[in-house]
């Protein structure tokens, strides 16, 4: 079979091969503390997990649901989003879709054309760039620099953005935890409307905002009309595998996303969908304790990865991830991982997020504090032996 350029394009999402590799050394007897992979180690709520059950009784998952999901949950999501963002969406302009992951590619199908530009953080979701080549845009990584908290290099956006059909923007961010500021996201607005370029703002990490309160640029005059934004259940919930997400933008929009839908999955099922129903309006005392206790590991991370020699590590704002500087160390990221997951610690070089996340890796905090210790006493001993 010849396969198309589109497939051929796509990149798999480094976090995946690692988690792999270390699930393949697990199986063969090794200890593996993962800090790869971005997924909250909490329990998906009771209550939550109640409501999925209830509703098989009731018969949800008998029949598809609409494509653009069930009425009850847009109508949740538009309420919760009106009161999170200070932003009036109705339900009419919410797609629900199994994860963010597949709203991001329907977006991008939906705005991008072709050879246009298509503007990503770098380093950033590996899914950006992939999703920039499948189809055949010509992506652009916007620098995120280490010295402005990895806000965006302002200057360099102002001389791209003539053009391009689509800026990804992601805050708080993965993989560095930055926060991007009013300040700045009102200078990344005008921008965008004085070349009238649209925004995809991914905000799943929304929720984990540990020092100041989030702020969407759709909040911006002049914006909600040109942004779309995804947000999802996986982090807030702890729900990465019910697969659930959903993108908020102009109604137009959403209804050709709905059709895209509509082709590809039919839709959510509708278990998960009144899973979510119940996660945005019962109880949110599960998230917020889990959100704190990221906030304490935070520190114990941070603190940590300063100990280890080479190393320095700024506070992340937001998200579960430490992104520490190992330029000193004079070894690469993929030399650290690997020897790293030898060794029983598995972490991400940061060369898998862009070519300005080289000289920086990937650590998730979604683990215990026991086991974040454990791998920090392993990188101190073990960072000095690797050969330069
Ligand atoms: C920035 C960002 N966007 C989107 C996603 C995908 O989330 P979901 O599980 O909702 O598809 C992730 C997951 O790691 C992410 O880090």
């Amino acid at each position: 079979m010849k396969f198309t350029r589109a497939i051929e394009s796509l990149k798999p999402e480094g976090a995946f091969v690692v988690l792999a590799k270390a699930k393949d050394l697990e199986s063969q007897g090794k200890e593996i503390i993962h800090l790869e992979i971005g997924q909250p180690d909490f329990p998906t709520p009771a209550h939550i997990v109640s409501s999925a059950k209830k509703s098989l009784d009731k018969s949800w998952t008998h029949g598809y649901t609409p494509s653009l999901g069930v009425i009850e949950l847009r109508k949740a999501i538009a309420k919760d989003l009106s009161e999170r963002r200070g932003v009036s969406f109705g339900h009419d302009e919410i797609i629900v879709c199994p994860g963010a992951k597949p709203a991001l590619m329907a977006t991008v199908l939906a705005l991008v054309e072709p050879g246009t530009k298509l503007l990503y953080p770098d380093p950033g979701f590996p899914s950006y760039h992939s999703l920039s080549s499948f189809v055949n845009a010509q992506g652009v990584g916007i620098p995120l620099l280490e010295k402005n908290d990895f806000s965006f290099d302002l200057n360099f956006l102002e001389k791209e953005i003539k053009g391009a059909s689509l800026l990804i923007l992601n805050s708080p961010a993965n993989p560095t935890g930055g926060i991007l500021k009013k300040e700045d996201l009102k200078i990344i607005a005008n921008l965008c409307i004085e070349n009238n370029v649209a925004v995809l703002s991914d905000e799943v990490y929304s929720r984990m905002c540990y020092d100041e309160d989030h702020v969407s640029i759709v909040t911006i005059p002049g914006m909600k009309e040109r942004t779309v934004l995804i947000d999802g259940f996986s982090k807030t919930y702890a729900m990465t595998g019910w697969r659930a997400g959903y993108a908020a933008a102009d109604k137009s929009l959403i209804d050709k996303l709905g059709l895209f839908m509509n082709n590809n999955t039919s839709c959510v099922n509708g278990m998960t969908q009144a899973a979510c129903i119940s996660a945005i309006e019962e109880s949110q005392d599960p998230s917020e304790m889990m959100i704190q206790e990221f906030k304490e590991r935070r520190t114990l991370i941070v603190d940590g990865l300063n100990k280890v020699p080479g190393f320095s590590c700024r506070n992340p704002g937001g998200a579960f991830y430490a992104f520490p500087n190992i330029k000193n160390t004079n070894i690469s990221g993929k030399a650290i991982s690997d020897h790293m997951l030898n060794k029983g610690v598995a972490l991400l070089p940061g060369e898998d997020f862009g070519k300005y996340g080289e000289g920086y890796i990937r650590l998730s905090y979604a683990n215990s504090r026991e086991n974040i210790s454990k791998a920090i006493d392993i990188l101190i001993e073990e960072v000095p032996k690797i050969s330069r």
